[in-house]
C-alpha cells in the first residue's frame, strides 16, 4: 500500500501504521522517528531540529523536503509505504505532489484519523515509547503498558517519555496542528483522495482501512 496518515497529535498515526505494516510489509515513514533518531545521534539534522522539537513547533519545510525526497527513493519503499507524519504543512503537501511525480509513484488514498481532544489529551499523557532508535514500539500505560520493569517487550530496552510530552509541549503541538496541518484535510477533500476513519479503536480503523485498498 502507498499511503498517508493524517491526524493530530496522539490521534494514533504511529499505532495505526505499525498494525498496517506487520499486515502488509510496507514500511512506516515516520517523520517525527527520523528526526528524533537525529537528535539522539546529535546529527547536523538533530541539532537544527531539536528546539523545534521540544517546544511543539514544526521543524522548517526545506529540512522535510530534503528527508523526504532522499527517503522516498531508497529501495525499501518499493515494498510499499505509510507516511505518518507527513505530510504536515500545504508547502510540504505541494511538495509531495510534486516529488511522487518526479519520483512515478501513485498514492492509494489519503486517512484522516478523527479522534475527540479529550481522547487525544489522554493518550499523550499516558504515552511512553521505546528509547531503542531502531525499535520505537509505541506504549500507553493504560492501554498497553510496558513490561513491568519498564521495558520493551520486543527489544527489553528502556521506554522512556518523549521529551515533547511536557504539558506545555502537547498544548502548543495541538495548536500548531489546527492551524498548519488541519488545513490539509481540505487539501485532500478537494483532490478526492481522503478517507475518514473515526474509530478510537485502532485494529477496527486498521479493518476498515484494510477494506478500502
Ligand atoms: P511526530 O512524532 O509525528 O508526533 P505527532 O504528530 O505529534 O504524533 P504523535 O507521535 O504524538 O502521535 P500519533 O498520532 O503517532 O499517536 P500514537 O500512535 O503514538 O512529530 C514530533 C515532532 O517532530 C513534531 O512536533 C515536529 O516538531 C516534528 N515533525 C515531525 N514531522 C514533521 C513534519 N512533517 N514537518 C515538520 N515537523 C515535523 O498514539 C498516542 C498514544 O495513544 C500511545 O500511547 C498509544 O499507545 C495510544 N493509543 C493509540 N491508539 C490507541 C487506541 N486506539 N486506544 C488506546 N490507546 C491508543
Amino acid at each position: 500500500m502507498k499511503i498517508i496518515i493524517l491526524g493530530a497529535p496522539g490521534a494514533g498515526k504511529g499505532t495505526v501504521a505499525k498494525l498496517l505494516c506487520d499486515f502488509d510489509g510496507s514500511i512506516q515513514i515516520s517523520t517525527g522517528d527520523i528526526l528524533r533518531a537525529a537528535v539522539r545521534a546529535e546529527t547536523e539534522l538533530g541539532k537544527k531540529a531539536k528546539g523545534y522539537m521540544d517546544r511543539g513547533d514544526l521543524v522548517p519545510d526545506s529540512l522535510i523536503m530534503d528527508i523526504m525526497e532522499a527517503r522516498l527513493q531508497e529501495p525499501d519503499c518499493d515494498k510499499g509505504f505509510i507516511l505518518d507524519g507527513f505530510p504536515r504543512t500545504i508547502n510540504q503537501a505541494e511538495g509531495l505532489k510534486e516529488l511522487i511525480k518526479k519520483l512515478n509513484i501513485n498514492l492509494d488514498f489519503v486517512v484522516n484519523l478523527e479522534v475527540p481532544r479529550d481522547v487525544i489529551l489522554d493518550r499523550l499523557t499516558t504515552r511512553r515509547t521505546c528509547s531503542n532508535p531502531e525499535c520505537q514500539e509505541i506504549y500507553n500505560i493504560k492501554s498497553k503498558p510496558p513490561t513491568a520493569d519498564g521495558k520493551c517487550e520486543k527489544c527489553g530496552s528502556p521506554v522512556i517519555q518523549r521529551d515533547d510530552e511536557t504539558e506545555e509541549a502537547i498544548t502548543y503541538r495541538l495548536e500548531t496542528y489546527n492551524e498548519k496541518t488541519a488545513p490539509l484535510i481540505g487539501f485532500y477533500e478537494s483532490e478526492g483522495s481522503l478517507k475518514n476513519f473515526a474509530s478510537v479503536d485502532s485494529k477496527e480503523t486498521v479493518e476498515a482501512i484494510k477494506k478500502e485498498l
